[in-house]
């Protein structure tokens, strides 16, 4: 048997051979992902991270070679010496990308054996809990594999970028205190001192602003962060951020810098030239157009108010609605045809997730409508509803009346549903809208106080500053998030840099000298001490990768995520630890 490694190196990946390497001879190393024999002659489809190769043992290779060829078996590792050959005529694999060629053996050797894995990966539809508990097997696949050489390709542009910008990456502290990001914290107790524990950073903010005191100017670091939060297709505890912080600087001098990072990333990961500046729509416009704060634009399918019109309508639900202070809204489905009377009663159901309690519609016809609630209404309204929505035939209109929220909620979520459902969207655009002019606090009805928007360091407008006692909730912030296909991949502010205005914010936040000094009081302190005008603002890398490779879920752009339970099912944790782990934290479960 041979023992390559001592006398030869491998020549070439499995996946990156192709016709010009004909009459070559190679040397690969690679996982055995299939065996089949036919009449002596045994075929092996090869793998490695670039792809796959045909190997070809015929029988006249010897016992050596095609007699230890027997032995394999899924998964085993091999190395092969052996010639590119073109393949015969007609034999041809155009499914795969070293399809034209294979590799006739002449020396084998078995590297490894393997047992038999859970799962084959050329398999579709494998469980989630399966692949995630073999994760290391599951990572062999194809798929995920790209998913992360791109991730990899995309942080690497993102560090020249900066550096090309005289940015500095700096480290900060993952043992610290609380940081203001509104999830819960993940706690580590501390052994030393007893009784107390440091929280894992939700972000790096209070440590970037920081680095903006001591003068750095332009600070970026790719990071972990930690939230402790119900997680979503995509959310994760612990998850990864282009955090990014600069000095002297208004709120265009940041977006422009973080547009061009996107145009660059976009460029040279994906070949794709990015139409720049990105449009920017303020927060009430894209809440009244789409009913949410991270609209997807690829689409139109706006949403339309017409309480004005059918406030006094004979359709009591509409005109209950509207003289309680509630909104009627609509939003219209052009070419609907698809849509069967069943599919309308189940979107009903759909949108109560939003806490909607109805959902009414009209379907117009050539020269009629079909609709529930249509008799109820004049046809002076019905016209006017329709020229509103412009509605032509084949479309139907979907109304909800409710609260604005719930309103905004379901319509918004609708609109969504529906252009999946109708195949509205192009999955080959990329709409990117930076949303602006958020409101710096909104009151929470469970708290009986407002709370920030953002974080409690966000920069009100300074023209909005006398309403900050007067009308907090109509205070606009200097924040801005930006918004890809319907996803929120970054978000980020002007920050407060004086302490007369912080103080301000954190009284009408309801946040004594006290609390906050004990919250944030090395930031505060800080402030004192000549802080510069400054913002940042932190991307999402796991979303920005997830969008760049139309991966459904965040899990498969991580390596090793953790499951909608926060659970790896890889290594088992979180799990239990001994008792005199626990003793010497001092800690007892109760
Ligand atoms: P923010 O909380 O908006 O801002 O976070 C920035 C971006 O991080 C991503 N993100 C997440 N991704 C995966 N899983 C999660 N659980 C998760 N939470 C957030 C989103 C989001 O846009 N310190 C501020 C930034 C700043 O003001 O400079 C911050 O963390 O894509
Ligand atoms: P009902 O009188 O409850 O049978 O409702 C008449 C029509 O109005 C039905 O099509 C309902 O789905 C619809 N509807 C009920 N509640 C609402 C609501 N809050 N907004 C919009 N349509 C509704």
């Amino acid at each position: 048997m041979s023992n390559f490694l001592t006398k030869d190196k491998r020549t070439h990946y499995c996946g990156d051979l192709n016709i010009s390497d004909d009459g070559k001879e190679v040397i690969l190393m690679g996982w055995a992902q299939r065996r089949r024999d036919h009449g002596g002659v045994i075929f092996i489809d090869l793998r490695d991270r670039a792809g796959i190769v045909q190997v070809v043992f015929n029988p006249d290779a010897g016992e050596n070679v095609h007699g230890e060829a027997h032995k394999i078996r899924n998964e085993f590792v091999l190395a092969v010496k052996g010639k590119v050959h073109k393949r015969p005529q007609g034999m041809d694999n155009p499914a795969l990308k070293t399809g034209e060629i294979e590799v006739i053996v002449s020396e084998l050797e078995i590297m490894n054996e393997s047992k038999t894995p859970p799962f084959s990966f050329d398999e579709e539809g494998i469980s989630e809990n399966v692949r995630l508990k073999y994760r290391y097997l599951d990572l062999r696949r194809p798929a995920i594999q790209q998913n992360l050489f791109l991730r990899s390709r995309l942080a690497s542009a993102t560090r020249h970028y900066f550096e090309e910008n005289g940015f500095i990456e700096v480290e900060t502290p993952f043992l610290t205190k609380s940081t203001p990001e509104g999830a819960r914290d993940y706690l580590v107790p501390s052994r030393i001192s007893k009784g107390m524990f440091y929280a894992l950073p939700q972000s790096p903010q209070i440590f970037k602003q920081l680095l903006m005191v001591s003068g750095f100017d332009r600070y970026f670091q790719i990071v972990k962060c930690f939230r402790d939060e119900d997680l979503r297709a995509d959310r994760q505890p612990e998850f990864t951020q282009i955090d990014v912080e600069m000095s002297f600087i208004t709120e265009e001098d940041i977006m422009l810098m973080m547009e061009g990072l996107m145009a660059n990333i976009f460029k040279v990961c994906l070949g794709k030239e990015l139409i720049l500046p990105f449009p920017r729509l303020a927060y009430h416009d894209a809440i009244k157009r789409y009913g949410k704060d991270n609209p997807d634009v690829r689409f139109g399918m706006e949403i339309v108010d017409v309480t004005g019109i059918v406030k006094n309508s004979g359709f009591k639900l509409f005109a209950e609605v509207a003289a309680s202070g509630g909104v009627i809204k609509a939003i219209k489905a052009e070419q609907a045809a698809s849509l069967s009377r069943k599919d309308l009663d189940a979107l009903k159901d759909f949108i109560a997730i939003y806490g909607a309690k109805g959902l009414a519609w009209a379907r117009r016809g050539a020269t009629d409508w079909t609709s529930p609630i249509f008799k109820f209404l004049q046809p002076a309204e019905v016209e006017s509803i329709s020229k509103a929505m412009a509605a032509r035939e084949g479309d139907i209109i979907f109304f909800v009346a409710d609260t604005a929220k719930v309103v905004n909620d379901s319509l918004g979520n609708l609109r969504l549903h529906l252009a999946k459902k109708l195949n509205l969207i192009d999955p080959e655009k990329l709409a990117f809208t930076w949303i602006t002019e958020f409101p710096l606090m909104e009151y929470s009805e469970s708290e009986k106080r407002f709370v920030s928007t953002h974080h409690p360091f966000t920069s009100p407008f300074l023209e909005d500053l006398p309403l900050l006692t007067a009308d907090p909730g109509k205070v606009r912030a200097r924040a801005y998030d930006l918004v890809l296909n319907g996803s929120e991949i970054g978000g980020g502010s002007i920050r407060i840099h004086r302490k007369d205005v912080q103080a301000q914010v954190f009284n009408v936040l309801g946040l004594s000298e006290e609390e906050a000094k004990l919250k944030f009081g090395f930031l505060l302190d800080a402030l004192e001490y000549g802080t510069p005008p400054h913002g940042g603002l932190a991307f999402g890398l796991d979303r920005l990768t997830m969008i760049m490779t139309k991966s459904e879920s965040i899990r498969d752009v991580i390596a090793f995520p953790k499951t909608q339970k926060a659970a790896c099912l890889l290594s088992d944790a979180p799990s239990k630890v001994s008792i005199e782990q626990l003793m010497e934290l001092s800690l007892k479960i109760v």
